[in-house]
């Protein structure tokens, strides 16, 4: 369980994130900050491209960030977009599903503002991971 002030603070960190995105296409900016295990913070900005294929999600950049930097535990990430909630989209997840466990905690601004949470087994249930060679 994440406390409720902590999941308000990378709610606030994710705000701060969101004022770099680079999404000149769309419009439609979001950020994300991932709490590690040990306790650092990565963020993330969407960054778009003219040939849109290219565009990386908030969530991906913050979580290729602190992978760059060596960390593999992760115990939340708070998004937030343009509208309210934004929840990440489906290949967030699956990258998410990557490195996390289903209790990864997803934190979200509920409409009155407050920090909401459900977890990634909750967001993707029965998802794809390769399980060890028999
Ligand atoms: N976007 C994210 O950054 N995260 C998500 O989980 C959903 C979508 C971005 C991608 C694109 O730059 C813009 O939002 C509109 O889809």
């Amino acid at each position: 369980m994440i406390d409720k002030k902590v999941m308000q603070e990378l709610l606030h960190k994710a705000k701060e994130a969101k004022k770099r995105a680079y999404s000149p296409y769309s419009g439609f900016s979001v950020g994300a900050a991932l709490l590690t295990e040990s306790g650092r913070v990565y963020l993330g900005a969407n960054v778009e491209n003219a040939s849109y294929t290219p565009t990386c999600c908030a969530e991906r950049v913050a979580i290729f960030s602190a992978i760059t930097d060596g960390e593999r535990k992760f115990s939340a990430i708070a998004v937030v977009g343009d509208s309210v909630p934004c929840m990440p989209c489906g290949v967030c997840r699956q990258v998410m599903c990557e490195f996390c466990g289903d209790d990864l905690t997803v934190i979200y601004e509920g409409e009155d503002g407050e920090a909401r949470s459900l977890t990634l087994g909750e967001l993707l249930p029965h998802s794809f991971r390769l399980e060890e060679k028999k």
